[in-house]
């Protein structure tokens, strides 16, 4: 049913949400009772590193309580059997693509498990807490922050996602509301020629730019849409 050589794709919080992992713009307009300027922007830090850090370290610690799901495990499938290039760009935080194991995979948004030398910029794995009292191994001493992309900050391995995308011949957006730019305007940036969708709960606010938006929960969608590429 789809022809193509080169896949992109993308993922957002929703493809996390059956993990047990919230998704950022639920009901209630918070993320996890935080409003996000207070948790997720250099401002918020500068003004309280400490509630920023132990935010964080929340959301680290409640890595350990989930698991990848059966569309996790079905785009690292794809990568693992599929005979062309794919790269997988997560929006995502969580490790859950990796323990599935996904390879090809771009953290545009960088990651809860590593942190980065606000002096030497080195990016280390961190897989417990941080705080004001954290420091760097690489440079002996500078102080760490979560290796996350806040708001206002840039996103992650742009020139790689751009020639991608460019390339591709397949384009799909998985569990993402179309909010937050670059990755909302992904779509727009393919190549003449490649083919677009979307597999989401519900259509995104970019979803009238795919030529194909199918709704329904990750875990029926991706594995379905995975099966049809690989074929019997
Ligand atoms: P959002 O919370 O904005 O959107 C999640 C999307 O997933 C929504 O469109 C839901 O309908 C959909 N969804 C929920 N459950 C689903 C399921 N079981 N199956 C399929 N889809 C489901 O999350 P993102 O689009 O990922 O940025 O948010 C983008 C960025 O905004 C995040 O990376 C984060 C945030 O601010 C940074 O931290 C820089």
């Amino acid at each position: 049913m789809y022809r193509a050589a080169r896949i992109v794709i993308l993922t957002g919080a929703g493809i996390s949400a059956e993990s047990g992992l919230r998704t950022f713009r639920g009901a209630d307009g918070l993320w996890e009772n935080h409003r996000v300027q207070e948790v997720a922007t250099p401002e918020a830090f500068h003004q309280d590193p400490e509630l920023v850090y132990r935010f964080y370290n929340e959301r680290r610690r409640s890595l350990a309580t989930v698991q990848p799901n059966a569309a996790h495990l079905a785009l690292a499938r794809l990568e693992h059997e599929w005979g062309g290039d794919l790269l997988l760009v997560t929006q995502n935080v969580d490790d859950l693509h990796g323990r599935a194991g996904s390879r090809n995979l771009l953290h545009m948004h960088g990651e809860l498990l590593k942190g980065r030398c606000l002096d030497c910029r080195a990016v280390r794995a961190w897989p417990g807490d941080m705080d004001q009292t954290s420091r760097c191994l690489s440079c002996g001493g500078g102080p760490m922050r979560p290796h996350i992309v806040w708001f206002g900050e840039m996103p992650l391995e742009t020139t790689r996602i751009y020639q991608a995308l460019d390339r591709c011949d397949l384009f799909v957006a998985i569990g993402t509301s179309g909010h937050v730019y670059p990755a909302a305007g992904f779509v727009e940036a393919v190549g003449p020629g490649a083919r677009t969708l979307e597999l989401n709960l519900e259509p995104s606010l970019v979803a009238s730019a795919f030529q194909r938006s199918l709704t329904g929960r990750a875990t029926d969608l991706v594995p379905t849409f995975v099966n049809e590429l690989l074929g019997p």
